[in-house]
């Protein structure tokens, strides 16, 4: 049965701990081959233009590593655009890509990047891949996806999660309000609302009560708890291996 709320794994942060070495260690498939088999719903990676996490090749071994959907997270770009076809993961959700920000600081202008867009949802669709767009939760810009004929839009949390880091309640609740309105308009629409970015522990019940929310996808809180989590057996199975040797 599928989950009527789905658990998107983004496993980018793997793979910058890798990449901080340059080897293969930790490999971001081991890490998708755990969430498969937990019961995570899907896969997401990001191949940003800068290749600081997940690298191309990553792309093509996630998907033989497991059957778990792929959700690509990519800028609107022509060489993305090739990548995502030649590879057709099961969905793509484009996303706004500035090389000098930290992470994925804010939603896509969908209504003000129309003409760039359209180009790009359309040849996504015609191959079969899930588009979505990762947008601010406003109205103005669920029109624009609405335009843009796109199926289902990921609402950008960020906002929500900062006022949480804050303790700022009134903010919480606007940015609570604002998503779960919006949610409720997509879904109303015929548009699967998404939600993702900054989702915690602390976090994440108010959002995933939303009930016409389909799918979140949660990344850099999973990988640095599950250092934590693990790090307690790695020390000991390496404090294993060194005392066996004497
Ligand atoms: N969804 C989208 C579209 C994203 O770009 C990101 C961050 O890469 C996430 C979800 C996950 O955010 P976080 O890593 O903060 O959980």
């Amino acid at each position: 049965m599928t989950n009527p709320l789905r658990l998107g794994v983004n496993i980018d942060h793997v793979a910058t701990i890798r990449n901080a070495r340059g080897g293969d260690h930790p490999d971001p498939v081991r890490a998708a081959e755990i969430v498969a088999r937990v019961g995570g719903d899907g896969i997401t990676a990001h191949l940003r233009e800068d290749r600081r996490h997940i690298r191309d090749d990553d792309l093509r071994r996630i998907q033989e590593a497991t059957d778990l959907p792929l959700n690509l997270e990519m800028a609107a770009t022509e060489e993305m655009l090739e990548i995502a076809l030649a590879h057709k993961p099961h969905a793509a959700c484009i996303v706004p890509e500035k090389r000098e920000e930290r992470t994925t600081e804010g939603g896509l202008d969908a209504a003000g990047q129309h003409n760039t867009l359209a180009p790009i949802v359309w040849k996504l669709k015609d191959n079969g891949i899930r588009v979505s767009l990762f947008i601010e939760a406003d109205e103005r810009q669920l029109d624009a996806a609405l335009k843009l004929g796109v199926p289902v839009v990921e609402f950008h949390t960020g906002e929500y999660a900062h006022a949480h880091l804050d303790g700022d309640g009134d903010k919480l609740a606007r940015e609570l309000k604002r998503i779960s309105d919006m949610a409720a308009l997509a879904a109303k629409n015929g548009i699967e609302p998404h939600a993702g970015h900054g989702l915690t522990y602390e976090n994440v019940q108010p959002i995933a009560a939303i009930p016409q929310i389909a799918e979140l996808n949660i990344g850099h809180y999973l990988v640095g708890e599950a250092v934590f989590v693990g790090l307690e057996s790695a020390v000991r199975h390496m404090r294993e291996l060194m005392d066996e040797a004497r």
